[in-house]
C-alpha cells in the first residue's frame, strides 16, 4: 500500500491513531508478495512485531543473556530484573497483580495448567461449562479433565449471529458446576461475548470462571478485576509479542491452593528424596528456565500498545470491521459468518460455490493473507452446518485499502471460479 486512506480516528482524548506511522514500526509489513505488496489479514493467527519488540528481544541476547532467578553474578540479576519488571507490565495491563501472573508458553499451556492443577479438586458428577464457540484449546483440555475426574462437560447453545443465549446458558448452571470456561472474543467469528454477565451468573453458582482471551486483549482494554473472572489467559504473539510467551492470570487466593502443574527447578522451596516443599506462586507453576526473552518482548509489546492506547485501537479496527463487513456483502455469493451485535475485528465468510482454501491461494496470490480452515473450532463450524470459513482477522497497523484490496481479492476469485 503507498499513501494510504488511512483511518486517523479522533478520540475521547483527543488523540488519533496515525496508523502511516504505526505501519512505519512494523518491518515485516513492507514487502512484496506474488509481486504484491502484502496485505496482511491474518491477526488472529499471529501479528506482525513492532520494532520495539524486536530490539527488546535483540537487547537481551546482546547484553543480558543469563538465567533468572539463580546467579548472583550482574547478567543474571539484570535478566531477573527485566523478567519480573515483565510480570509487573503484564500485572498494570490487566489490573492485577504481579504474584497473580504467571508465564506460561500461551493461551493453550494457561488452560491446561488451570484444567491439571484447579480441576484436579473435581469428583464425579461436577459439572464443567463451555460453549459452542470455543477455540479447541477450551475444549479438549476440559474433556481431557473429565475423562479423568468422572466430571460432566456441559455445553452452552449459540444462535445463528453466534452469540451466546444467555438463558441456555444460565439454564446449564447448577450447584453442581465447578468450572466455567468461556472465550473472551471468538476466534473464528469476532463475537465479543459478554464475559462480565457471565462471571456474574457463573458466581451466584460458586462456579470459578477461566476467560480465554487470547482473541481480546489486541483488541480492546482487559481489566480482570471488573471482569470480575477467576482466571484470565492470553498469549503474547497474538498481541505483537514474540511466539512460546502467554500469561495466566489466577486470583491470588486460587493460585496459592493450586498444586504445582509440573515439577522442576524454580518451582520448588526445598528438595529432599523424601518431601519437596513448593514454592509459592507465581513460581510453583513456572518450573524450569522460563522463555525470559518473550517474557520481555511482552512487556515491549504491552508498552507498545498502551502507548498508542486501547481505545484508539479499538476505534480503529472496528471503522476497519464496518469497512469489511459492508465491502463482503456487496458481493454476491458471499456470506459472512458471525454476525453477533458485539464484534472485534474479524470477518469470517464463504464464497458460494468455492471451498474457502482456494478463496484463501487466490488471495494470496494478489498478496492478502488469510487464514482458511476450521480455525481450530470445528464443533463451531459444524453448528454452522460449514466444513471452513475464510477469515480476514485485522489489526491495528490495516487500513481501509487494505479492505479494498481484500474486497478485490474475492471479487477476483468469484470471478476466477464462475
Ligand atoms: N488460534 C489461532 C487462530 O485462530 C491460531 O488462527
Amino acid at each position: 500500500m503507498s499513501a494510504t486512506r488511512t483511518a486517523t480516528v479522533n478520540t475521547s482524548r483527543g488523540n488519533a491513531l496515525d496508523v502511516a506511522r504505526v505501519r512505519a514500526d512494523f518491518p515485516a509489513l513492507h514487502q512484496q508478495v506474488n509481486g504484491r505488496p502484502l496485505v496482511y489479514l491474518d491477526n488472529a493467527a499471529t501479528t506482525q512485531k513492532p520494532q520495539a519488540v524486536l530490539d527488546a528481544l535483540l537487547g537481551f541476547y546482546s547484553r543480558d543473556c543469563a538465567n533468572v532467578h539463580r546467579g548472583v553474578h550482574a547478567l543474571s540479576q539484570r535478566a531477573t530484573d527485566a523478567y519480573e519488571g515483565a510480570r509487573e507490565t503484564v500485572a498494570r495491563f490487566l489490573n492485577a497483580r504481579p504474584r497473580e501472573i504467571v508465564f506460561t508458553r500461551g493461551t493453550t499451556e494457561a488452560i491446561n495448567l488451570v484444567a491439571y492443577s484447579y480441576g484436579s479438586r473435581l469428583s464425579p458428577g461436577d459439572e464443567i461449562l463451555i460453549t459452542e464457540l470455543e477455540h479447541h484449546s477450551n475444549i479438549v483440555p476440559w474433556q481431557m479433565l473429565a475423562e479423568r475426574t468422572g466430571a460432566r462437560l456441559r455445553v452452552a447453545p449459540i444462535n445463528d449471529r453466534g452469540e451466546i443465549i444467555l438463558e441456555e446458558f444460565q439454564r446449564l448452571l447448577g450447584p453442581r458446576t465447578r468450572i466455567v470456561a468461556v472465550a473472551h472474543v471468538s476466534n473464528a467469528l469476532g463475537t465479543v461475548n459478554p464475559v462480565e454477565e457471565i462471571c456474574r451468573l457463573a458466581h451466584t453458582y460458586g462456579a470459578r470462571v477461566l476467560v480465554d482471551g487470547a482473541q481480546a486483549v489486541p483488541h480492546l482494554a482487559v481489566d480482570v478485576r471488573a471482569l470480575d473472572c477467576d482466571f484470565y489467559a492470553f498469549s503474547g504473539h497474538k498481541i505483537y509479542g514474540p511466539t512460546g510467551i502467554g500469561v495466566l492470570f489466577g486470583r491470588w487466593e486460587l493460585l496459592e491452593a493450586m498444586p504445582p502443574y509440573q515439577g522442576g527447578g524454580d518451582m520448588i522451596r526445598s528438595v529432599t528424596f523424601e518431601k519437596t516443599l513448593y514454592n509459592d506462586p507465581p513460581y510453583r507453576f513456572e518450573a524450569g528456565t522460563p522463555h525470559i526473552a518473550g517474557a520481555i518482548g511482552l512487556a515491549a509489546a504491552i508498552e507498545y500498545v498502551t502507548r498508542l492506547g486501547l481505545e484508539e485501537i479499538r476505534r480503529h479496527e472496528q471503522q476497519l470491521l464496518q469497512a469489511a463487513t459492508r465491502a463482503l456483502e456487496e458481493i454476491p455469493g458471499v456470506r459472512i459468518v458471525g454476525t453477533a451485535a458485539h464484534k472485534a475485528a474479524v470477518v469470517s465468510f464463504v464464497l458460494d460455490g468455492v471451498h474457502p482454501h482456494d478463496v484463501a491461494t487466490v488471495l494470496d496470490h494478489e498478496g492478502v493473507a488469510v487464514r482458511a480452515g476450521h480455525h481450530c473450532a470445528q464443533p463451531l463450524m459444524e453448528r454452522f452446518g460449514l466444513p471452513a470459513t475464510t477469515r480476514a482477522s485485522f489489526a491495528l497497523y490495516n487500513t481501509l485499502e487494505e479492505v479494498d484490496a481484500l474486497a478485490r481479492a474475492v471479487r477476483r476469485a468469484r470471478e476466477l471460479f464462475d
